[in-house]
C-alpha cells in the first residue's frame, strides 16, 4: 500500500490557539502536531491556487481567508524571530562572500555521503518523494520568480524556465522527467508496503510552503529570489548523491535521468543567480538587502530542518 503526499484542501477550522501552539513566542518549542495541521493546510490553498486555467472555478481568491493569512503571520513571524540579526550582512558590498558562505554550508555533505554509499532503495524512494512538493512544480516557481524582473536578472531567470522546459523539448521537460521517477520510486514504497502518508511532517510541509508562499505574495519577492538561490546552488550535491545512489541499487537509466540531468544545470542557475539576480537586487536599498539576506538564512533554516527530518524518516525505514 502507498499514497502521495497529501495535497487536498483540508477545512476544519483553526483557532489562535492552534497557531500560537505551532508558532510560539518567546522561544516556546512548536508543537509539532500543530505545526503539521497547519502546514497541511497552506500546502493544500497553495496547491488549489496554483491549479491550471481548467480548476477556475475552485482556485481560491488571494487574501480572502482569514485563516490562511493568519496562518501565514503567525509562520513568517516565527521564523523572522528565528533569524539571528547578528548574522545579517551590514553592507552590500559583503553580501556576495556572505551568500556564497551560507550556501556552501547548506550542502548536506553527510547526507549526501549516505544517499551516495548507504541509503537502501526504499530510503531513496520516499526522499525523492519527499522532494515531490518542490520538484513537481519548480517550473512554476521560477516563473512566479520572474515577474517584475527586468534585463539580465529576467534573462537569468528566463534560461534557468527554458531549461525547466526541456529546452523546447517535452519529453525532456524536467517535471514530466520527475513524474517518471517518481512513478518508479512509488512503486518501490509500494512493493515494501511503505505508506508516504504515515511519514508526512510539517518539515516537508514546511519545506515546499516556504518557497510558495513567497512566491505568491509579491512583496515577498526578495525573499523567493533569495531561497531559490540557495535551493539552486545547493542541489547539485545532492543530486550528484542521488545519481551515484541510484547507480549502487541498479536503478534503470531512465529513472536516473532526471536526477543526472540537475548536477550540471542547477550548478550554472546557482552561479548566475547569484550575480545576476541577487547581486544587483541587494544593491539597490540597504531593506532589499536585509530582505534578501532574512529569506537565505529563513530558507536555511526551513532546509536543514527538512533534510534532517527526511533522513531521520528514511532511517526509520529499515
Ligand atoms: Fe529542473
Ligand atoms: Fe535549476
Amino acid at each position: 500500500m502507498t499514497g502521495t503526499i497529501s495535497q487536498s484542501v483540508v477545512s476544519s477550522p483553526i483557532t489562535d490557539h492552534d497557531i500560537a501552539a505551532a508558532f510560539p513566542h518567546n522561544g516556546g518549542t512548536p508543537d509539532r502536531g500543530q505545526r503539521l495541521v497547519l502546514a497541511r493546510r497552506l500546502q493544500g490553498y497553495y496547491s488549489a491556487y496554483l491549479a491550471g486555467a481548467e480548476a477556475f472555478e475552485d482556485i481560491p481568491r488571494l487574501n480572502e481567508d482569514p485563516q490562511i493569512a493568519a496562518i501565514e503571520q503567525a509562520w513568517l513571524d516565527w521564523e523572522d524571530a528565528q533569524v539571528d540579526p547578528g548574522l545579517l550582512p551590514e553592507q552590500a558590498g559583503e553580501f556576495a562572500d556572505w551568500f556564497t558562505d551560507l550556501r556552501d554550508r547548506h550542502v548536506q555533505p553527510e547526507f549526501c555521503q549516505y544517499l551516495a554509499q548507504e541509503a537502501t532503495l526504499e530510503e531513496i524512494a520516499l526522499f525523492f518523494l519527499a522532494e515531490e512538493l518542490v520538484d513537481s512544480r519548480f517550473d512554476d516557481l521560477v516563473a512566479l520568480a520572474q515577474i517584475g524582473a527586468t534585463g539580465t536578472s529576467k534573462l537569468t531567470m528566463a534560461e534557468n524556465y527554458w531549461d525547466e522546459m526541456g529546452e523546447g523539448k517535452l519529453e525532456r521537460m524536467h517535471t514530466l522527467l520527475f513524474e517518471h521517477s517518481a512513478k518508479y520510486m512509488r512503486r518501490q514504497l509500494a512493493d515494501h508496503a511503505v505508506n508516504l502518508a504515515d511519514l508526512e511532517c510539517a518539515e516537508v510541509f514546511e519545506n515546499a510552503n516556504l518557497v510558495l508562499l513567497y512566491g505568491i505574495h509579491r512583496h515577498l519577492a526578495p525573499r523567493g529570489l533569495a531561497a531559490m538561490g540557495v535551493m539552486e546552488y545547493s542541489a547539485p550535491g545532492r543530486f550528484q548523491a542521488m545519481v551515484d545512489g541510484c547507480t549502487r541499487l541498479d536503478v534503470p537509466a531512465d529513472v536516473i535521468a532526471y536526477q543526472r540531468i540537475h548536477v550540471h544545470v542547477d550548478a550554472d542557475h546557482g552561479a548566475e543567480w547569484l550575480d545576476n539576480v541577487l547581486v544587483p537586487l541587494v544593491n539597490r536599498s540597504p531593506a532589499a538587502l536585509r530582505e534578501v539576506s532574512r529569506g537565505a538564512l529563513v530558507r536555511e533554516r526551513v532546509g536543514t530542518a527538512y533534510y534532517d527530518q527526511v533522513w531521520q524518516q528514511m532511517k526509520a525505514l529499515r
